[in-house]
């Protein structure tokens, strides 16, 4: 059961708040206007998920190393190390656990617009506040996917949640838009038994290609044709 903004700013009250995911609350770090801090919501305000996912959560409530903060450093760390300045602009990052008066929190950089404020997610983009029309979010879609294949990145989770965007600097590949992931947890997750893709180039390649190909229609569907369609 999500919470109200009454009931947010009860729980952090102060907290310039940018958005809720299914499992964790983002919002911009007072003391650095850069960066945003992610809290983990307790389990009474998570989405609703399948078993897989439940005993995720709970493993993540008793092992504090599982939970979903931990798991998004993990994963960024790992990809840091691999792949070194290659990330920036593709891949927010996450600088650790730091503790905050609202609790324990993960530090990260905050992707922002050139005013200043948050970049909206694809997820906003297509479902409360269309700004933009299919064609550039697909091109951007295109560019992200070739930056994670050419990079070997096993990025899976390819919700419009997950990808904020912002404007592509001059010159660059994406149709005037550019994709920037802001939770990595999914290279360090599985959601198959048998993680078939993390073994097999292959098997990941034709993973991402049908996750990026599910996200440009899932883009196509929101924003093309009469509103009644859709
Ligand atoms: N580094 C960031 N910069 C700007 N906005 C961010 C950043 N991280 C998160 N957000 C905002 O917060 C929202 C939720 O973040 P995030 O995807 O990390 O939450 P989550 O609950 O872990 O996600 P999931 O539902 O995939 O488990 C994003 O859709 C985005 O709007
Ligand atoms: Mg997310």
């Amino acid at each position: 059961m999500s919470a109200s903004p009454a009931q947010d700013q009860e729980r952090w009250p102060g907290l310039e708040i940018i958005a809720r995911g299914a499992n964790r609350l983002c919002g911009r770090d007072p003391a650095h206007p850069g960066a945003c801090l992610k809290f983990e919501l307790p389990s009474g305000q998570r989405t609703p998920v399948g078993l897989r996912q439940r005993l995720r959560r709970w493993l993540g409530r008793r092992f504090p190393a599982l939970g979903d903060n931990r798991t998004e450093l993990r994963a960024w760390r790992g990809l840091r190390e691999r792949l070194g300045a290659q990330l920036d602009g593709r891949i927010a990052a996450s600088h650790g656990i730091v503790a905050t008066v609202w609790g324990p929190a993960l530090h990260c950089d905050c992707v922002c617009l050139a005013d200043g404020t948050p970049a909206p997610s694809l997820y906003r983009l297509l479902f409360e506040e269309p700004r933009y029309p299919a064609e550039p979010l697909c091109a951007a879609v295109d560019a992200f996917e070739a930056w994670l294949l050419a990079h070997d990145v096993p990025l899976f989770d390819l919700n419009a949640g997950n990808l904020v965007v912002v404007p592509a600097g001059a010159g660059q590949p994406g149709g005037g838009l550019r994709l920037v992931c802001v939770d990595a947890k999914s290279v360090v997750t599985d959601k198959e038994i048998v993680p078939l893709s993390r073994w097999s180039r292959r098997l990941r390649r034709r993973k991402i290609a049908r996750r990026a190909q599910r996200l440009r229609q899932r883009i196509l569907n929101a924003l093309s044709g009469p509103p009644s369609l859709r």
